[in-house]
């Protein structure tokens, strides 16, 4: 599989164009419409080497049930749409769109010569807790549905595959449930057909956690997982192990703590072997529970330590992903901070030793109510620029068992929505999301902007809804990155 990957590197080698990566932004597909493909997988096509793209299809007013889609990639940046790979059928008993058809997995299974469609397949309820099956000769489908099955006698909630690549073996893993009996996480083998479960490898015992998911090295497994606070993200850990049987280590956070995974659950991780270096992957989750249909995507590299036995994610606004060579280059943008906008209305600078400047933006409530940052330079193309805030509603230590809010009987909102002007120009407001973070978090969130060519640009940032009025996050700063090519 490896060599296989290094000759399919050089094939593309004269072919692929790298696109940069930007983690939250609203991905479109070539047609322009919204990448639409959650809790899903990244399939290596064995013959072409392109990457496939399966996940949940949710509409607004469907967001279950809707089928599995597919896209496909030469560079995991530009997406074809290939519709759906797995059609809900009506009347179906698993199939059907009041069924729940999520985290679905495609892998090559050389016994069959065919594609394998895995997934988390159950009643509207979830009461039934089985995984789903399908089969397809190609890899973008269409899939045919052949049973939905209690592994091992056992219940099987938020699904994951993981394939190793010393031995080729895939790995079924499974959360199962969240009944008092269960709250465990599996790891079982596959048969050599992937058509049917073998034997429980290792059980994660009542650590109450899931979206399951396994990177390899040369030396070791990673299995990272998230806790169960629903929709709302929380801080995402992992384990490490010699051997996929154990014994496994304590779980241990892989992003920086309170920023509960830069705002995304754990789902899948992919390989890029490179022909310059091995890059691993994180794809996750970040879900918006006010509109699960525009949820988004959190995807970055991990930094793996064998020796110190660390896995860490790194955050990068934006990135370019060189999937030829493997590496990773992270795009250089230009800051301009809050400390020197101009703020207006009810606005104010405020002392905050943990802000880059030691100064942060708040206030930003109500129409009248701006930060405004001046003397920008732009290029005169769409150029991405990442809007630094913190937003103290805090959903809470979200790591805690059923993620209650910071306050007894609270209530928490998902995001604070800022207007974006610029140049003045209130024909086109973009709407920023400022999802919540902690007390004394700075995450980034982006939007793409056109400004002018030259430095005399402003940007101006406005309160328009955090759900009870008109309230934009605090400002740390903002960082225009260059235009692409
Ligand atoms: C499935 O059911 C929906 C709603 O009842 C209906 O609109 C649709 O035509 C049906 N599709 C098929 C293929 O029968
Ligand atoms: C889901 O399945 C369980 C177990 O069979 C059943 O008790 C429950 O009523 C079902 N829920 C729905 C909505 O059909
Ligand atoms: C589907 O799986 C169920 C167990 O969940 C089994 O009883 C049934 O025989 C299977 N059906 C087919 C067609 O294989
Ligand atoms: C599933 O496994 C748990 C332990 O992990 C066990 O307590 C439970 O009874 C099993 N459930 C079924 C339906 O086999
Ligand atoms: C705020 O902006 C308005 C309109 O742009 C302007 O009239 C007003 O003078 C500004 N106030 C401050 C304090 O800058
Ligand atoms: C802000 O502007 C919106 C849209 O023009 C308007 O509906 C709303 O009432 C205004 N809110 C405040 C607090 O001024
Ligand atoms: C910059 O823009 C402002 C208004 O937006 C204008 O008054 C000023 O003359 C411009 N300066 C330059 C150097 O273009």
């Amino acid at each position: 599989m490896a060599l296989l990957q290094f000759f399919v590197g050089l094939l593309l080698a004269s072919t692929v164009r790298s696109k940069w990566i930007v983690p939250g932004a609203r991905w479109r597909d070539t047609k322009g419409d919204l990448v639409n493909a959650h809790a899903g997988c990244v399939t290596i096509d064995k013959e072409s080497g392109k990457f496939w793209l399966f996940g949940e299809y949710k509409t607004q007013g469907q967001t279950e049930g809707g089928g599995v889609s597919v896209y496909s990639s030469d560079d995991l940046a530009t997406w074809e749409s290939h519709g759906l790979a797995l059609k809900p059928v009506n009347d179906s008993a698993y199939i059907s769109p009041q069924n729940i058809i999520q985290r679905p997995k495609v892998v090559y299974a050389e016994a069959t010569d065919q594609y394998h469609m895995w997934w988390h397949a159950d009643n509207s309820s979830y009461g039934l807790l089985l995984q789903g099956f399908a089969t397809s000769d190609n890899i973008a489908g269409p899939y045919t549905f052949v049973n939905a099955t209690a592994p091992l006698g056992n219940w099987s909630q938020d699904f994951g595959i993981f394939t190793d690549y010393k031995d080729g073996r895939s790995y079924s893993l499974y959360s199962n449930g969240d009944r008092k009996e269960a709250r465990d996480v599996y790891i079982t083998s596959f048969n050599e057909e992937v058509t049917a479960l073998d034997e429980v490898v290792y059980r994660f015992n009542k650590f109450d956690l899931e979206a399951p998911t396994i990177i390899q090295t040369d030396q070791s497994y990673y299995a990272l997982m998230s806790h169960k606070t629903g929709y709302r993200p929380n801080n995402v850990v992992a384990f490490r192990a010699d051997s996929l049987s154990g014994p496994w280590s304590q779980p241990f956070m892989v992003a920086p703590h309170n920023t509960r995974t830069f705002n995304s659950q754990s789902g899948f991780t992919l390989e890029i072997k490179g022909a310059k270096k091995t890059t691993h992957l994180y794809l996750g989750d970040q879900w918006d529970s006010n509109s699960l249909w525009e949820s988004r995507y959190i995807w970055l590299p991990m930094e793996i330590d064998d020796n110190k036995k660390t896995l860490d994610i790194v955050w990068h606004d934006v990135y370019d992903l060189n999937v030829e060579s493997g590496e990773v280059a992270p795009i250089t943008g230009k800051p301009y901070y809050a400390n020197e906008a101009h703020v207006n209305g009810s606005a104010f600078k405020q002392e905050a030793n943990f802000a880059s400047t030691g100064v942060i933006a708040t206030g930003v409530y109500g129409n009248d109510s701006k930060v405004t940052f001046e003397g920008i330079e732009g290029t005169g193309k769409p150029q991405w620029v990442s809007f630094y805030y913190q937003n103290t509603d805090d959903m809470g230590f979200g790591d805690q068992p059923g993620g209650t809010p910071d306050r007894i009987g609270g209530s928490w909102q998902l995001r604070r929505i800022s207007s974006v002007v610029v140049n003045g120009d209130v024909s086109k407001i973009e709407t920023l999301y400022q999802r919540d973070t902690h007390k004394g978090i700075i995450l980034s969130a982006p939007l793409e902007l056109t400004l002018n060519k030259g430095a005399n640009n402003t940007i101006t940032v406005g309160g328009l809804f955090n759900g009870f009025n008109y309230k934009g996050a605090d400002l740390d700063r903002i960082i225009v990155y260059p235009s692409e090519e």
